[in-house]
């Protein structure tokens, strides 16, 4: 049999099995978003592949935002509307819970092994110690930006511009900012290091959601059969394990100065016995840290390459006053005083989607929604990002890119008022990095990392669109993921005054 029609069959099969199983369990008494019939499921669940973003709009229109089902080729969703957002925050995972949905998710334990059982890694150190350790890796992250930024954009001699593929490129930037961070130098200046901590996250996402159209059982073989292929997480994790080691054997834990020595702080001591298991978490932190921050800065490239002038140097002008104010220092107060660049990251949150749906808990005891709808355990439920930030009671003009909306939000008479305008600020409204106790912790470190490498990106070069390419390059999406055109391609023209 001709292999196409023997993929497309598995596939049909696999959704049959699918609708059969959804059938069987317990559902919620919820409408579904697509078409209709047996037939129409499975088309909606392979058009939810490419284009889940689309389907949850629909089902917002249809349903008056009021809770629906989003079949998907891994398992449905139930989208729940704004009033039941506060219920999501408040939850304390007894019935709504984050860490076991994580875990369905992206499917760690399949291919990291087991580092989910005690997940110090992403709680302690990056909810506590790592936002206090901030201040002092803000110089540090600067210096790596200063030093990296002119390899990424080399300009030939006799040139004063250069045209780069603008995602991949801050991807890799991103990634070796943060590793400055995470392992120190010159660790962090290593390509192939660098290489392999980036595959693993291009590798692994994709292959969790990948994995999930897989039974349970067959998880394991199958990623065994595609980590054997391509293997990026295996070649991270051994990159990493030289520098666990050298903090090991340095006993630096005391005095800390990397992400690593915080988690060797909290690592118990059988983990110390296992520097590769020690080094999957590292890797497992690198993931979260890279792509995501990837995003915003690629978002927040095209969008100043597209604003008009006087809107950047206002920018440009705020960033320099701010480092003057400290004694033309750049650090940490700094970057708190980036208001615009902050207000414009914010926008860049609300008006592009990171994810069709998002903050995804699963429901452990049956449990009742704002409409009244009982769900059984077993059930998958989401918020969906572009409808809640588009909600014209919040953001008037929400169809607008509005860079400086948050910025004038900001009336400098209470400093608490100001602050929740501010982009790492949890709100209902708000959902970018997630709601209640799993709200991101790693937001604040990411807010500075994006800053700096941004505030040092716009001080030194003007952006424009290279010469017949589109000023609004399409975005790709795979599953629930929409991330920036991986193609699209940005000029940076070297700029005369740069501050000192
Ligand atoms: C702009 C960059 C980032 C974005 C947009 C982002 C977004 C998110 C979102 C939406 C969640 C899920 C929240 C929920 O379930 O309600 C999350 C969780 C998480 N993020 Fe981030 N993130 C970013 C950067 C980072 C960085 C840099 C780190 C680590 C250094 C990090 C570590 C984590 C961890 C450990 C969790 C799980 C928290 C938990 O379940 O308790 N993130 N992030």
């Amino acid at each position: 049999m001709h292999a196409a029609t023997t993929c497309t069959l598995l596939i049909a099969l696999y959704i049959a099995a699918g609708i059969a199983k959804s059938r069987l369990r317990k559902r919620a008494q919820l409408p579904r978003v697509g078409r209709a019939g047996p037939l129409g499921y499975a088309w909606t669940v392979l058009r939810s592949v490419l284009d889940s973003e689309g389907l949850v709009d629909e089902g917002w229109a249809k349903f008056g935002g009021k809770p629906f089902v989003l079949p998907s080729m891994s398992g449905e969703w139930i989208v729940l509307g704004p009033e039941d957002v506060e219920q999501l925050r408040r939850s304390d995972d007894t019935i709504f819970n984050a860490p076991e949905r994580a875990k369905q998710l992206f499917l760690p334990n399949v291919m990291f092994g087991d580092i989910t059982t005690n997940p110090y890694h992403l709680e302690t150190i990056i909810r506590s110690d790592l936002t206090k350790a901030l201040r002092s890796l803000v110089p540090e992250m600067l210096e790596e930006a200063q030093l990296a930024i002119p390899e990424h954009i080399p300009i030939k001699n006799g040139q004063t511009s250069a045209i780069i593929p603008l995602f991949p490129t801050m991807v890799h930037l991103i990634a070796r900012v943060s590793n400055r961070a995470m392992i120190g130098a010159p660790g962090c200046r290593d390509e192939r290091f660098l290489k392999n901590q980036v595959s693993v996250a291009e590798e692994v996402i994709p292959m969790s959601q990948v994995l999930n159209w897989f039974p349970s059982v067959l998880q394991p073989v199958v990623w065994k059969f595609f980590s054997v292929t391509i293997g990026a997480k295996d070649h991270a994790v051994r990159g990493v394990a030289p520098y666990v080691q050298a903090r090991i054997d340095y006993a630096q834990q005391d005095n800390p100065s990397t992400i690593v020595d915080l988690l060797l702080r909290y690592a118990p001591p059988e983990d110390i016995q296992d520097v590769p298991k020690l080094a999957a978490r590292v890797v497992h932190l690198n993931m979260a840290a890279t792509h995501t921050s990837a995003i915003f800065t690629t978002h927040a490239l095209f969008e100043l390459a597209r604003m008009p002038a006087e809107d950047v140097e206002s920018i440009r002008a705020e960033i320099l006053a701010a480092i003057e104010s400290e004694g033309d220092i750049f650090n940490k107060n700094a970057v708190g005083k980036f208001h615009l660049l902050d207000s414009l990251l914010k926008e860049i949150g609300r008006f592009h989607s990171l994810f069709a749906v998002g903050s995804s808990r699963l429901v452990l005891k049956e449990a009742v929604i704002s409409n009244g709808t009982v769900l059984p355990p077993g059930s998958v439920v989401a918020l969906a990002p572009k409808p809640l930030h588009n909600n014209p009671d919040f953001y008037p003009d929400a169809h607008v890119f509005d860079p400086f909306r948050f910025a004038k939000r900001r009336t400098g008479e209470s400093v608490t008022k100001d602050v929740k305008q501010s982009f790492t600020a949890l709100s209902n409204d708000y959902i970018v990095f997630g709601v209640g106790k799993h709200g991101c912790p790693g937001r604040f470190f990411a807010s500075l990392k994006i800053k700096v490498i941004l505030a040092e990106l716009l001080l030194s070069y003007d952006l424009s669109f290279p010469e017949g390419a589109s000023k609004t390059p399409k975005p790709f999406a795979f599953n629930i993921f929409t991330m920036p055109s991986p193609t699209a391609k940005l000029e940076f023209t070297k700029r005369k005054v740069k501050a000192e």
